[in-house]
C-alpha cells in the first residue's frame, strides 16, 4: 500500500521531515498535538492562523506573515482539528469554513524547540587560559571556497567566543572578501575595512585616531563601548608582523565574570550597576554612551564588556561609589591580565584572529623597533554570525 502524500506546506523554505501526529484535540482557545513519543504542544487559534500557508496567514512567495494582527477576530473559531492519513493537521474554521493543513513534522520542530534563536548553534563555553591550553585555530587556506572551515570557524566563536583562521591569504582587502562570506561588515568611523599601521604614527602624533595606531601597549580591552550596542565580532588579519613585541592576547570575559561573581560579589556588584560614561573624541564625531562595564544587554546571556579605557570617559554615579568602582575596576583589569584568564601568543602573517569583541577582551604588548607590522580589521555583527552559524549548521544537521 503507498503511503500517504502530505499535502503540507511549511510556512519556510526549510525540509522538515514527515512526522504523523497520533492526535489532536480541540479545547476552548488552543488545539493540543501529541506525537507518539509523548511530545506535545498548545497551539492557540490565532497562532494557528496566522501560519496557515496560501490562505491569507502565510504568503505562499515570501513565506512572510500577512495578517495584521487588529485584523485578528473574534469569530475566528476552530470548528475541528483532526489528524489526516499522512499525520498533518487539518483545521476547519467556523468563520470562513476554509480548511487549513499543517505540515506535523514543522509543528514537531516548533514542539522541540527548534524554532529559539539558540538552537542550530553550540553552547557558549567559558574558558580560562588552563581549560582551553591555546586559541582554537582552524586552517582558513581555502575559507572562501569550504564551507566546513567557515561553519567551524563561526562554531568556535560561538562556543569559545575565539578562533584564529590561519594560513590566509596576506593581500590586503582579503578580509573584506572572507567577512562578505559571512554576512555584511558593520562599518564605523574607522571604515568598513580599517588599518592597525603601527610604523606610521606614534603616540600623540597628529596623524593617528586611535591608541591602537601607536607601538604602546593596550591591554585587554573590548571596542567602541562608545555605542549603544558595540559590534559583536572582530577579525584582524596578520598580513605582517615583523616588530619586535607586540603580543596579542585574548582573555574570555564569560570566565572572568563568573569568577567576579563568586569571589568577589561586591566588585562584581558595582561592576554590573554602575554606570560610566564613554565619549569618543574626534573632529566632527561625539559618539557617547552611558552603561555599566558588565552590560547584559536584552537578550542575552553572554555579558557585554565595555572595557576601553581610551575612551572611558566620565564616572556616571553617586559620588560615593566612584572610589569603590574605582577599585572594582582596578580588580577587573588585574584579573583580566592575569595569566590564569589570559591566552597570550604572537601573530604571524596570514593569521586571522577573529573574536568575540562583547565577550573576549583583547590586548597586545608594546612593540619596539624598525620591523613592520600592518594587521588589516573588520567588525561583523552577532547577528551576521549567528544567521550564518545556524544556516550551516542546519544544512549539516548539528547543534540542532
Ligand atoms: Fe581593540
Amino acid at each position: 500500500m503507498n503511503k500517504p502524500v502530505s499535502e503540507a506546506r511549511a510556512p519556510d523554505f526549510y525540509h522538515y521531515d514527515a512526522n504523523p501526529l497520533s492526535s489532536a484535540l480541540c479545547e476552548g482557545d488552543f488545539v493540543h498535538l501529541r506525537w507518539p513519543d509523548d511530545t506535545t504542544l498548545a497551539c492557540h487559534r490565532y497562532w494557528l492562523r496566522e501560519n496557515s500557508v496560501g490562505q491569507g496567514g502565510i504568503d505562499i512567495a515570501t513565506r512572510e506573515g500577512l495578517l495584521d494582527p487588529a485584523h485578528l477576530t473574534d469569530d475566528m473559531i476552530v470548528s475541528s482539528a483532526v489528524v489526516d492519513d499522512a499525520g498533518d493537521l487539518i483545521v476547519e474554521w467556523a468563520d470562513d469554513a476554509q480548511r487549513s493543513v499543517y505540515h506535523a513534522g514543522w509543528l514537531y520542530h516548533v514542539a522541540d524547540n527548534q524554532h529559539r534563536p539558540n538552537s542550530w548553534l553550540p553552547d557558549a563555553r567559558a574558558w580560562t587560559s588552563e581549560s582551553i591550553g591555546q586559541v582554537p585555530r582552524v586552517n582558513g587556506s581555502a575559507a572562501l571556497e569550504d564551507d566546513d572551515a567557515i561553519l567551524s570557524l563561526l562554531n568556535h566563536l560561538v562556543t569559545h567566543g575565539a578562533c584564529v583562521l590561519e594560513n590566509s591569504p596576506t593581500r590586503e582587502g582579503y578580509l573584506l572578501e572572507l567577512a562578505q562570506r559571512i554576512g555584511p561588515v558593520r562599518d564605523s568611523n574607522f571604515g568598513a575595512l580599517w588599518d592597525v599601521l603601527a610604523d606610521v604614527a606614534l603616540a600623540g602624533d597628529a596623524k593617528t585616531n586611535s591608541t591602537a595606531n601607536t607601538g604602546l601597549r593596550l591591554g585587554p580591552h573590548s571596542d567602541l563601548p562608545t555605542r549603544e550596542i558595540p559590534p559583536g565580532f572582530q577579525f584582524l588579519h596578520c598580513l605582517v608582523n615583523e616588530a619586535e613585541g607586540g603580543e596579542s592576547t585574548l582573555t574570555d570575559g564569560a570566565a572572568l565574570v563568573e569568577a567576579l561573581e563568586r569571589d568577589h560579589p561586591e566588585a562584581f556588584e558595582l561592576l554590573y550597576t554602575r554606570h560610566w560614561i564613554f565619549f569618543n573624541r574626534g573632529p566632527g564625531i561625539d559618539h557617547r554612551w552611558s552603561a555599566p562595564i558588565i552590560d547584559y544587554l536584552p537578550g542575552s546571556d553572554v555579558p557585554t564588556l565595555r572595557a576601553f579605557y581610551p575612551v572611558r570617559a566620565f564616572p556616571a554615579m553617586a559620588t560615593e561609589d566612584i572610589g569603590r568602582s574605582y577599585d572594582a575596576l582596578r580588580l577587573f583589569h588585574r584579573l583580566a591580565d592575569k595569566p590564569e584568564f589570559e591566552l597570550k601568543f604572537r601573530l604571524t602573517a596570514g593569521d586571522i584572529m577573529c573574536f568575540d569583541n562583547r565577550r573576549i577582551l583583547h590586548g597586545r604588548d608594546a612593540f619596539t623597533g624598525s620591523g613592520k607590522r600592518h594587521l588589516q580589521g573588520v567588525y561583523i555583527d552577532r547577528d551576521e554570525i549567528l544567521s550564518r552559524g545556524r544556516a550551516l549548521n542546519r544544512a549539516a544537521g548539528l547543534h540542532r
